[in-house]
């Protein structure tokens, strides 16, 4: 089946190239674990910092070259040296005839960490592409580096060198590269960014401000040699003696900066590390004003924070184990294995979309802001509809998110720059440029974000407990609920969250959203007289039937007077979780009912009209439905997820159905989009903070970090 794939993507010469390198016995198929992904997560930290091996790579992972999440090819070469004889182990494209490849055996991801293994002769070795996952601890989190980890193992006594490299492509504008290289105390760090670089500007998605890192420092067994420039150079010294030259030769497009390890003599197992990142210090322009990443309150230089992210390594470890195995667990609780392997291949994704931030001038680690990019759909900055259907991760995670995501909204509605009678739409038309829409123009979505906010608002007091903050925007948040008394029932023409579609008058699913958001309203306030409208709106369009066809089969995508139409009416969802009961259970007995009747080959379109699905409604709306349906849901995303049909970072919208034509299981436009967090719907039914908790509890019961460190690498970085 792979086979056919890779001819179909037109790479099976090369795949036959690499097959051919190798002995007939070893021309096996890489295992992929626990399930195929579209693409695997190597460094996924930010908007910036995002980098992808496309799993139709896998297989010839010695020559693949691993991509931005917006799909620019990057090189992040490593090699290794046994006993003399050099082997690719990751993207040397071309490598020459003293070059071989390794044999790729298996690829595998957990919610933070991406590892493939390979053989190179008798000697095995791993790489480890670890981006912690780290919501609650904001220095972890915020700081703009992943870890890539090179284990040796199954060593009689070899002479092991272990090298690592990466380009120009990572600073954005390749013909313009400045690099730098810069040692400090042990750590060997290179910086690459764009020459006259101009602040917070993009090109393709990517970051033309602020520098790529590439960085390691020795470990207690290896000495640490470097080397940047032309890139057969370079591959040359390694190649020849196992050592870089210490020389930075005049900078080409093309070239290369390069670190690597002697580990020496090595009998068993042991382990060599690599820093890459992207730092910018003027991360995020809030409203005129430099906000910067939190970490550096703590290490306000980039060698300072490289320093402590290499001692951090051993907690971080310790901490990532215990959540890959908590995140996988809860979710196979909640809807069994194949939506484990959903929400830990989400997990990078969601929180790579998001910089947490502090003001640049003060440094001051309590006045925290996150900013949220809406990758690929269009480059906005905290878009509401975008922190919605993400919520879920957050409420399970760490709910302060909650509240750090719209904090620079609230601020600026608060300020009264915003003069609509609803609530904006995001926080800027661009990352990372958070200036608001002080001309009044904003993407406008009504209904969608004022139901939106009361939702996310109670969300957070629900799960925090912390009502000082909603309350001091308490006459903010009023007129907004008004807005939805006012407007929630003949409800003009407008665009929803999924404005792919179109605007609609009269949308169902809207009419729901504006009625659960006024429950919210009135259970975060205790203004009762909300949430009677509330009531009296879910009877008007469930039991009264605006909102269903005739005999109540389904709820309709418009009303009144289409009953054939239909929508997955996926905003019913907070519903059930905060236990509103603005709905009664008929209403998702009905839905449970008719969803298995309109199921296609890759589950549940957004609504009648279209051929392709939103995986994190659909997951919002599966938490609603009875656990047959529910399952089917879970199945479907699982299969397109899996299906080896497409290559790009997993994709939240895609072909569900051949109906019109259309391949079905493949995505459409969305890529890395950090909506993925709406996954986590099903596992927000177990609680606020369920999985944040289970992870803390975990890590005070784990024995002293050492003793689990030891099985599993060896030796430390
Ligand atoms: C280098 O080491 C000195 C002495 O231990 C320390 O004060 C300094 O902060 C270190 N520099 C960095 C960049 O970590
Ligand atoms: C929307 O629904 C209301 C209430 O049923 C109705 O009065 C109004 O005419 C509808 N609007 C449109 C455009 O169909």
């Amino acid at each position: 089946m792979y086979l056919d794939f890779y001819n179909r993507l037109g790479l099976g010469s090369l795949l036959t190239m690499a097959l051919s390198l190798v002995s007939p016995r070893e021309r096996t198929l890489v295992k992929h674990e626990p399930a195929l992904p579209p693409s695997y997560p190597l460094a996924v930290r930010n908007p910036y910092l995002s980098a992808w091996m496309p799993s139709n790579q896998v297989q010839t992972l010695p020559y693949a070259e691993p991509q931005f999440w917006a799909g620019q090819s990057l090189t992040w070469s490593v090699m290794a040296r046994v006993d003399g004889q050099t082997y690719s182990l990751m993207s040397v494209k071309n490598p020459g005839d003293r070059i071989r490849p390794a044999v790729v055996r298996s690829a595998e991801y957990t919610a933070s960490h991406s590892v493939f293994t390979l053989t190179a002769g008798s000697v095995v070795f791993t790489l480890d592409f670890f981006s912690p996952v780290s919501p609650s601890n904001y220095l972890r989190q915020s700081l703009p580096f992943s870890y890539l980890t090179v284990t040796v193992s199954e060593s009689l006594g070899k002479e092991i060198q272990v090298f690592s490299g990466i380009d120009g492509r990572w600073a954005g504008r390749p013909q313009r590269t400045a690099r730098r290289f810069q040692h400090a105390n042990s750590t060997a760090i290179y910086s690459l960014g764009v020459k006259n670089a101009v602040p917070y500007t993009e090109h393709n998605d990517m970051a033309t401000w602020g520098d790529t890192i590439f960085a390691a420092r020795p470990s207690r067994t290896s000495k640490l040699s470097f080397s940047s420039g032309n890139r057969g150079n370079v591959h040359s010294e390694f190649v020849r003696s196992g050592k870089l030259s210490g020389h930075n030769e005049a900078w080409v497009p093309g070239g290369i900066v390069a670190l690597s390890h002697d580990l020496g003599t090595v009998t068993g197992s042991k382990s060599v590390g690599f820093a890459v990142g992207y730092v910018r210090e003027a991360a995020i322009n809030y409203l005129g004003k430099p906000y910067t990443g939190y970490y550096r309150a703590a290490y306000p230089t980039t060698a300072e924070a490289l320093a402590h992210f290499f001692d951090d390594y051993t907690d971080a470890l310790l901490e990532s184990r215990v959540l890959d195995t908590e995140m996988a667990t809860r979710a196979a609780a909640a809807a069994g294995p194949k939506y484990a392997h959903i929400v830990t291949l989400s997990a990078r994704q969601a929180y790579g979309g998001i910089d947490i931030t502090i003001p640049d001038d003060t440094k001051d680690p309590s006045d925290v802001l996150a900013f949220i990019k809406e990758l690929s759909s269009n480059g906005n900055l905290n878009t509401v509809d975008v922190i919605m259907p993400a919520f879920p991760i957050y409420y399970v995670m760490d709910p302060d998110y909650i509240r750090l995501l719209l904090e620079p909204m609230m601020r600026y509605l608060a300020a009264g720059r915003w003069r609509q009678p609803y609530v904006i739409h995001d926080m800027g038309s661009h990352y990372p440029n958070a200036i608001g829409h002080d001309n009044q123009v904003a993407e406008p979505m009504p209904i969608e974000e004022c139901g939106n906010l009361m939702v996310l608002a109670l969300a957070y007091v629900r799960a925090t407990g912390d009502t000082a903050w909603v309350g001091q925007y308490r006459d903010l948040l009023r007129p907004y609920a008004d807005y939805l008394v006012d407007n929630g029932v003949d409800i003009a023409l407008q665009l929803s969250s999924n404005d792919a579609a179109g605007p609609l008058a009269n949308e169902t699913n809207l009419a729901i959203k504006a009625t659960v958001g006024l429950k919210a309203y009135g259970a975060l306030t205790g203004e009762t007289e909300y949430s009677r409208i509330a009531d009296e709106r879910a009877n008007l369009f469930f039991h009264e039937g605006l909102g269903t066809d005739d005999a109540q089969t389904h709820f309709v995508l418009q009303y009144p007077d289409s009953p054939d139409s239909w929508k997955t009416p996926y905003n019913i969802f907070p519903d059930v979780l905060f236990d509103l009961r603005t709905f009664p259970d008929a209403a998702h007995r009905m839905s449970s009912a008719f969803f298995r009747t309109v199921r296609a080959e890759y589950g549940v379109a957004l609504d009648h009209r279209q051929d392709w699905a939103k995986s994190d409604w659909n997951m919002w709306l599966a938490a609603t439905l009875d656990a047959t349906t529910r399952d089917e849901f879970v199945d479907d995303l699982w299969a397109y997820m899996t299906n080896g049909k497409h290559t790009w970072p997993f994709s939240d919208r895609y072909v569900s159905t051949s109906a019109k034509g259309a391949t079905p299981g493949v995505p459409v436009l969305c890529r890395a989009r950090p909506t993925v967090g709406g996954h986590f719907a099903l596992m927000a039914l177990q609680g606020p903070r369920s999985l944040q908790s289970a992870v803390a509890k975990a890590l005070g019961e784990t024995p002293a970090a050492t003793e689990v460190l030891v099985e599993m690498d060896g030796d430390e970085l």
